[in-house]
């Protein structure tokens, strides 16, 4: 099933107009903004990020990045003093959560908005291929969002904009904004457009939707919806009472969705993120109809002892580079 690097040109793996260095890429968020502001407290990032070569993935996905800046349910100050840690972790402990088999999290769309990252962030990370994930409300934000990355990254310099309509802790329909977000916002990007799907959603038919708004590939799948309750008292674990599952649990459930978009006809490039931690987890999901790959919870998330062993994380997360970026799984990926 395993082609090798030949099948890769100079530039690297073609997803239809979108270029990957390779067929590894990181999932939206687990990474921040691709850079952190200190070394030391690598805030909004896995501390495993900072032993693996973020240049060398396909591409480095951005958190979702909204027209304004926004607290969700978290914080985006990344000045806090000493004394203000146990208060700041105490608020972690309400926004990402550990369960079996993978985590929940209500993050919000905490982020510092597209105008500071494309100032502060994104002038940083030159040296890796990137994924911008843009959120919003409704087509105008969206449109909004697009023209500002247009306007400060030349066509070319990113791999895609990935469009984040499939979040389950902001508590928005994004059904009732789904086409007019694709009628409006994707003919107006410079760059490849991305659709982010949800397993909760009727992915098949906004695969479908996308595929005739022009979009350029599928990322599958956004976490699925879920609820944790303290057992003594059913208050919720989470500030916003649901939140999303990812992690090991949801593989399964990845690879149902991938294959059947590829079953439902479906012929747009697909990422697909869900549970991955080893090369045979690549395997699968190439079997199954993914033409990349991308590493999120199961790969970057660890308890806070867990990440004492973040460069021995790290180089798992090598090894797993390598192999992936070392093979082009089946014809019909390399676009
Ligand atoms: C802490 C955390 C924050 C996330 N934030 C975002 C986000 O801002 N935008 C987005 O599109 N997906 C977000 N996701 C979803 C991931 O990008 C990914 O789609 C999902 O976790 C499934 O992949 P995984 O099981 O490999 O983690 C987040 C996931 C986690 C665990």
């Amino acid at each position: 099933m395993l082609r090798t690097r030949d099948d890769h040109d100079q530039d690297g793996v073609r997803l239809g107009d979108i270029v990957l260095r390779n067929r590894l890429v990181t999932s939206s968020s687990l990474l921040g903004y691709g850079v952190a502001n200190s070394p030391l407290v690598p805030y909004g990032m896995s501390p495993v990020s900072m032993f693996v070569p973020l240049e060398e993935f396909g591409a480095v996905t951005t958190r979702t990045l909204t027209t304004e800046p926004r607290e969700g349910h978290f914080s985006i100050r990344d000045d806090y003093r000493l004394g203000e840690l146990p208060g700041l972790l105490k608020r972690y402990g309400r926004v990402l959560r550990g369960t079996d088999g993978g985590w929940v999290n209500a993050f919000g769309w905490c982020n510092v908005g597209i105008e500071a990252y494309l100032r502060d962030y994104y002038p940083r990370t030159r040296d890796q291929r990137t994924i911008i994930s843009l959120g919003g409300f409704s087509a105008e934000e969206f449109v909004t969002l697009v023209d500002r990355v247009n306007a400060a990254v030349p066509a070319g310099e990113i791999a895609a904009v990935e469009l984040n309509v499939s979040c389950h802790n902001v508590n928005f329909d994004f059904s009732t904004i789904l086409q007019d977000v694709l009628d409006e916002a994707v003919p107006r990007s410079d760059h490849p457009v991305i659709l982010k799907l949800s397993p909760d959603n009727d992915y098949l038919r906004n695969a479908r939707q996308a595929a005739k708004a022009g979009v350029s590939a599928l990322t599958a799948i956004n976490t699925v919806k879920a609820l944790r309750l303290d057992p003594r008292t059913g208050e919720p674990l989470l500030a916003n009472r649901y939140g999303g599952l990812s992690g090991r649990a949801i593989k399964p459930i990845g690879l149902r969705v991938v294959s059947e978009l590829r079953e439902a006809g479906v012929t747009l490039p697909i990422i697909a993120t869900g549970g991955i931690r080893t090369v045979d987890d690549c395997r699968e999901y190439f079997w199954a109809g993914a033409d990349a790959v991308s590493l999120g919870s199961a790969v970057w998330l660890a308890s806070y002892p867990g990440y004492a062993l973040a460069p021995l994380r790290a180089l798992h997360v090598r090894r797993v580079l390598r192999a992936v970026s070392r093979y082009s799984p089946h014809p019909r990926a390399v676009g």
